[in-house]
């Protein structure tokens, strides 16, 4: 039996408020998800419930009780505390998926600072961008990752602490260095939690745009209630379900989702801390029972590629229910899915600054392979003109998803970045940014990004980003970066580029930006082909027409060019 009993039904007489009884919230009292995600699970009776399964490359096995993740994250916070940092204060967690991300996750939240989780493959100016726009007190990171910190220290006064989770005993460390051993360290039993209320904040992430720097995504501590809620009713998450959601906790989905939603509902969560791999994939699910499987189409796509055969050999019948989310899932892999586990993926649609999942398919509903869903309980969404930015009075019409404002998760602003937060809102609507169609039965069906936004494996990266990189390199002239179409990721990075008298275009040339690119930035961001060109289209103003290079790579029509320079 599926929490959600009948989707019409809880849409009908929706009310947030729900969730606020079920986690005895009172509005105007303190409500703290750090306490939320530990302590009061203890409270339940789950004390000694495994909350936390975690599996490193190596194989290597801990196992953390909710009793264990209560005092670890206590800690943690304790920690924190002593070493002077004050509520508000942002600590970056710049870790790979170890278990001191995901208990250190609720320490800072604990102790009242603000959690700035960071994909921990980013390069040094990636980090940099969203530190400095942060003005981040402290950062917990590995020794393998502090390199990347060190090289940028003194461009950061603000950067009182840099915390190493797994320091060589002994070793001397550098000024503003400290080290600090979550295995080792005194446990704290009690922690006063500081009183953190609705609107106190609580995570802030970052995402990119087309134009300009990453933007901070400001959470509060009231998000907890569309996170737990969303996770109950759409992942669906009972008390003796083995969840593993496989997004990494330096994107949204691996926080809302793989910490707040999971430990909210005092579920027995599994983190596998690996590439991926379908073998290990599978085996990873036979081996720990895994019932509610959360995932990404890129994902879904690489099982697919890696074929039927593997998965005969293992045995995944403990799996319940399957859901995904990041990018399009095509009605391919639902329909593979269905015949391959016996379950479709369940899309669900949302986005860093919606904090928990907006359009989805529900357990029990009617599944149209290809379409995202509909609306959660409680969320007024639709599609919109892009010049009126009303309704559309059809079916069908191709326009800007639109979301009523005024949900618990829904970001409070961009970090000082107010005027491109207030962009965001047309006509009473949130605009995410994305374009989508509403069928007669009121079934999303995405169409696109409207914007340059490149969506690679689930991960955005921004044209932007990549071209700033791309012109610090010695060889680049000038650079265009664009979307181009590949069967796992649906999209990977594509740069044109023109290149500086003197420089002649060859393969080490090509490989030499690329690694540029991917240490400045990330793996993810760096492009995977690079076409040299004479000249880049531009308008007459100058501007590039990145449109014109999108269309070339995905065979569309071109369109309007009256604008252009050279024709
Ligand atoms: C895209 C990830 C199609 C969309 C949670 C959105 C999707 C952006 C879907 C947010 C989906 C997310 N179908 N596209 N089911 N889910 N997207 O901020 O463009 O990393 O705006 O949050 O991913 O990405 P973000």
């Amino acid at each position: 039996m599926s929490n959600i009993k009948s989707y019409h039904e809880r849409i009908e007489n929706f009310d947030w408020k729900i969730a606020e009884k079920e986690l005895d919230y009172e509005p105007g009292n303190v409500i703290n998800i750090g306490w939320y995600c530990s302590d009061r699970i203890c409270q339940m009776g789950k004390a000694d419930k495994p909350g936390l399964i975690w599996e490193g490359s190596t194989g290597v096995e801990k196992r953390y009780t909710y009793n264990d993740i209560r005092i670890n994250s206590n800690t943690i916070a304790q920690f924190l505390k002593d070493l002077g940092i004050n509520p508000e204060d942002r600590v970056c967690l710049f870790l790979d998926k170890i278990p001191e991300l995901y208990i250190g996750f609720l320490g800072i939240l604990k102790m009242g600072a603000i959690a700035q989780p960071l994909f921990s493959a980013f390069g040094d100016e990636s980090l940099f961008i969203r530190l400095d726009n942060a003005q981040t007190t402290a950062i917990i990171t590995q020794k393998k990752h502090a390199p990347k910190v060190r090289k940028i220290m003194d461009k950061m006064p603000y950067l009182k602490h840099l915390i190493i989770v797994d320091a060589d005993p002994g070793k001397p460390l550098a000024d503003r260095e400290v080290a600090f051993d979550l295995a080792k360290a005194g446990k704290v039993d009690h922690f006063d939690i500081y009183p953190t209320t609705a609107e106190s904040p609580s995570v802030l992430h970052y995402t990119s745009g087309t134009t300009g720097q990453p933007k901070g995504v400001k959470h509060v501590h009231y998000s907890l209630i569309s996170q737990y809620l969303t996770a109950k009713w759409v992942l669906d998450l009972q008390d003796d379900d083995i969840y593993w959601c496989t997004a990494d906790p330096g994107w949204v989905t691996g926080t809302s989702y793989g910490i707040i939603g999971a430990f909210s509902n005092g579920v027995t969560q599994c983190v596998l801390d690996a590439g991926f791999s379908a073998d290990n994939w599978y085996r990873f699910i036979q081996k720990h029972r895994i019932t509610m499987w959360y995932s990404a189409p890129t994902a879904i796509r690489s099982l697919m590629k890696a074929g039927e055969e593997v998965i005969k050999k293992y045995d995944l019948s403990s799996l319940r229910h399957l859901a995904s989310v990041g990018e399009p899932l095509n009605s391919e892999a639902v329909i593979w899915s269905e015949r391959v586990f016996g379950k479709p993926f369940l899309d669900t649609y949302w986005q860093t600054e919606t904090g928990s999942i907006m359009i989805s398919n529900y357990p029990g509903m009617k599944i149209k392979p290809g379409s995202m869903g509909k609306p959660f309980p409680g969320i007024t969404a639709t599609v919109i003109h892009p010049e009126t930015y009303e309704p559309f009075n059809e079916t069908g019409k191709i326009g800007l998803i639109a979301i009523r404002p005024g949900w618990p998760a829904m970001m409070r602003t961009y970090w000082k970045n107010e005027e491109t937060y207030r962009k965001k809102f047309q006509n009473g609507w949130y605009l995410p940014g994305d374009r989508s169609s509403i069928d007669n039965e009121g079934y999303f069906w995405f169409v696109g990004r409207d914007d340059d936004v490149i969506n690679t494996g689930g991960h955005l990266v921004s044209p932007f980003e990549v071209e700033s990189a791309l012109l610090e390199h010695l060889a680049v002239a000038e650079s265009a970066v664009v979307a181009k179409p590949d069967f796992v990721n649906m999209e990977v990075v594509k740069a044109f580029v023109t290149l500086k008298p003197g420089f002649i275009a060859s393969k080490d040339l090509d490989l030499d930006i690329m690694n540029f690119v991917r240490k400045k930035l990330s793996p993810l961001a760096m492009p995977q082909e690079i076409e040299f060109i004479d000249t880049l289209p531009k308008t007459r103003s100058g501007k590039i027409m990145r449109r014109i290079l999108h269309a070339k790579e995905w065979g569309e029509e071109i369109g309007d060019t009256s604008t252009l320079e050279n024709d």
